[in-house]
């Protein structure tokens, strides 16, 4: 029964089961509606709408959306909730959110457990609150406030609930019971004036303002996506129109939404999170307990790594040279969550504790109860294999032991242990405990328990997990290295830096690529250049990057790379040093600068993302094709809305995209275009990558 009912002290109670989330499927839909019909026949007082397994409703069945809808539909069960001819209470709990809160709403008293979370994700799915939300939520709170749910999609918990009265309780002890006092309190009073569909808006000057004002702040916010924008005006519209014509207002802007190319995205996306943090099938067994981690190295990145450990909880040891080093890097920890107080984002408390979590050290020695080793050194295998040999003398038996390296071979670093098998990479991203992407790679010998390990602590410090194989970059890295090269060849072709940034901007990246290089160093690129030999056609393409650095322009920490950076407010603007540079560049490669249009600029970047990501899949690097757009979404600053770069690939449609690269790898372009077997494959069979998606489940 995916409903149960139950009657206490004259209250029934419809009580959903319906797990993991108590999504609101069609059964949980009739059960609600039975079990409404039931209770008002059966002499109950009052009725209680609760979850079971601690979680109200997480929202509608998301697996439904783009199947025939069937009835009772969500909007009309909530009518039916709020017409009752009995008062109903919401016992809030876990999760509700969505078409979960909308349930909520439609109830007349709604209690809630201290723990729970309450909002309305809808946007970050591509679509808005279908079922009512965005009509009676601003009957109950205060408009702004009501905007800022709606259209942010981000939860709240019960104290904030509770302080702009969406909830009328918090329960001490167990919600459930608390739900049937309340309503056995209220059971013979008037409740006429809770149900929020008979609330009167209007319009006013301050709400007049208020969403004039918020307006461009949300388009500027959703960076293209158009469900936030769609979801402001109708909360506006519960202003201006009456209440059923703003359901109907929403329910059409729904319908158009719910079947758009961005919604198709993110839920692709929300499905990928999910499959990418699944363990690979052919791996069976339990994960090792992590209590203790140790990170070698307290600079940007191992200081970003030990934070995300103790942001969740586990205590983390910083090893560092000296103690100078290791104080140097806890204090940066430290300034760093002082600063998240500061701007009331986590309490004075929540620092303390977590700098309780956090020692330094430089031995070893204190690794040897150590769960988890997480190296965190400079880039070089040499210094790798050294400090691994280190860990390994002193690491407990099945201790995992990881590599933080971007690029290098894990195969090697684990063979130059005693222990290959408790080796994996786990590679994450700066700042490391912001960006919500970790690559775990799956080395030869890794054992099954060390990669369940690996994917079960992802979990725990709520990074979006992805298996990757042994190559040069992995996944993400190894797909850069040809993307960066197009935009580096479009600047030599005739480009600016500013016309390749804002076109990849307004398809949606959160930065372009010559942005990101002035942000990360262009120093970085050059010293990694130098340690390697390149062959004629990549000297070519990293000549502009080149003259630089050597010039002194090393990005924003120089105050100049390929923009130049106002040193109050880093506003950029032209570097016209980088334009001499780039224009004798192309002078000296004979190169005769030409009109280049945003189209090419897209094309050529992002299908070399998809090419590189074909030969990614076809090697068996990554798992899945959706793998590789989690990884582009959480790592790289890729819209969500589009999907990630194979998403995108499969919309314009692999026949297209395999036909630009092939010409693209004509002539000269051979150079830095191969185009992908799988690509190809693909194309030729008319499938896309999530048909080979579902055909290699
Ligand atoms: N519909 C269908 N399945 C859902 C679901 C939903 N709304 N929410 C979660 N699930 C599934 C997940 O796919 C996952 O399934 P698998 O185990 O098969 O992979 C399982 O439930 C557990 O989910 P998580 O791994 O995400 O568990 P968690 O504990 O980390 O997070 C959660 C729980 C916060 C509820 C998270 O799942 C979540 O954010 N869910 C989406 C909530 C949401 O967006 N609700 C709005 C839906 S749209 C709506 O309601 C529109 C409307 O107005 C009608």
């Amino acid at each position: 029964m995916t409903v149960e009912l139950k009657q206490q002290d004259n209250v029934a109670i419809l009580w959903i089961n319906n797990p993991p989330v108590n999504a609101l499927s069609h059964q949980v839909r009739m059960g609600l509606k039975l079990g409404l019909d039931f209770a008002t026949g059966a002499g109950a007082r009052a009725i209680v709408i609760a979850g079971q397994g601690g979680t109200f409703i997480a929202g509608a069945d998301i697996k439904e959306f783009g199947k025939p809808p069937k009835e009772p539909m969500l909007g009309e069960l909530i009518d039916l909730i709020e017409a009752c001819s009995l008062p109903v209470v919401a016992a809030i709990e876990g999760n509700t959110l969505g078409g979960g809160l909308e349930v909520a709403l439609g109830c007349h008293y709604r209690i809630t457990s201290a723990s729970a979370r309450m909002g309305l994700p809808e946007v970050s799915l591509g679509i808005l609150p279908g079922a009512g939300g965005t009509q009676r939520l601003p009957r109950l709170i205060d408009a702004a406030e009501a905007l800022t749910i709606v259209t942010s999609g981000t939860p709240i918990n019960a104290e904030k609930a509770m302080a702009i009265g969406l909830v009328d309780e918090i329960a001490e002890g167990d919600c459930l019971d608390a739900a049937v006092a309340l309503a056995n309190k209220i059971a013979d009073q008037p409740f006429e004036d809770k149900r929020l569909s008979s609330r009167t808006l209007s319009r006013s000057a301050d709400t007049d303002k208020l969403f004039a004002e918020a307006e461009a702040a949300i388009i500027k916010r959703a960076r293209g996506a158009i469900a936030p924008v769609k979801a402001a005006e109708c909360v506006k519209a519960a202003f201006e129109l009456p209440y059923l014509e703003g359901i109907a207002k929403e329910r059409a802007t729904f319908m158009e939404l719910v079947i758009s190319d961005q919604s198709k995205a993110l839920r692709h996306i929300f499905f990928a999170e999910r499959a990418a943090a699944k363990p690979p099938s052919d791996v069976s067994g339990k994960p090792h307990e992590v209590n203790s981690v140790g990170i070698i190295g307290g600079g940007t990145m191992g200081g970003g790594i030990a934070m995300t450990f103790a942001e969740a909880g586990i205590p983390v040891t910083i090893i560092e040279m000296s103690e100078e080093a290791s104080k140097r890097g806890i204090a940066v920890m430290e300034k760093n969550w002082q600063r998240s107080a500061a701007r009331g984002r986590i309490s004075k408390d929540d620092v303390a504790n977590r700098m309780a979590l956090v020692s330094g050290s430089t031995s070893y020695d204190d690794l040897k109860d150590t769960d988890l080793i997480i190296e965190a050194v400079f880039e070089t295998m040499a210094i790798k294999k050294e400090v691994f040999a280190k860990i390994d003398a002193v690491a407990k038996p099945d201790a995992v032991l990881a590599s933080n390296t971007s690029y290098l071979d894990i195969n090697e670093i684990a063979a130059s242990t005693s222990r290959p098998r408790d080796v994996l990479g786990m590679h994450y991203f700066s700042p490391a405990n912001i960006m919500r992407l970790l690559e775990i790679v799956r080395a030869k010998e890794t054992g099954d328990d060390t990669l369940l390990t690996a994917l079960a602590i992802a979990k725990r410090t709520r990074k979006n997990a992805v298996v990757a194989g042994v190559c040069h970059g992995f996944i993400g890295n190894r797909m850069l290295t040809p993307y960066a090269r197009q935009a580096g060849l479009l600047l030599l072709e005739g480009a600016s830096p500013e016309q390749i940034d804002n076109a990849l901007t307004k398809f949606g990246f959160a930065m372009g690529v010559f942005s990101v290089g002035d942000l990360a160093g262009l120093d970085i690129g050059y010293k990694s250049r130098r340690d390697r030999k390149l062959e004629p056609h990549e000297v070519k393409v990293s000549l502009i990057a080149d003259r630089l650095v050597e010039a002194g322009h090393l990005g924003q920490k120089s105050g100049s790379g390929y923009y130049s950076y106002n040193k109050e407010t880093r506003a950029k603007s032209e570097n016209p040093e980088a334009t001499k540079v780039i224009n004798e560049v192309r002078e000296e490669l004979q190169i005769t600068p030409r009109n280049i249009e945003d189209k090419e600029i897209i094309e050529r970047t992002q299908y070399s993302l998809i090419n590189e990501g074909a030969h990614i899949l076809g090697e068996h690097i990554a798992q899945r094709a959706s793998d590789i757009d989690v990884v582009y979404i959480h790592g790289y600053g890729y819209p969500r809305w589009r999907g990630g770069p194979m998403h995108y690939g499969d919309n314009v449609g692999l026949k297209s995209v395999a036909a630009a690269v092939t010409r693209f790898a004509e002539g000269d372009g051979a150079l830095f275009w191969k185009p992908a077997p799988l690509l190809l494959e693909l194309a030729e069979n008319e499938m896309s990558f999530a048909d080979y998606d579902r055909q290699n489940r």
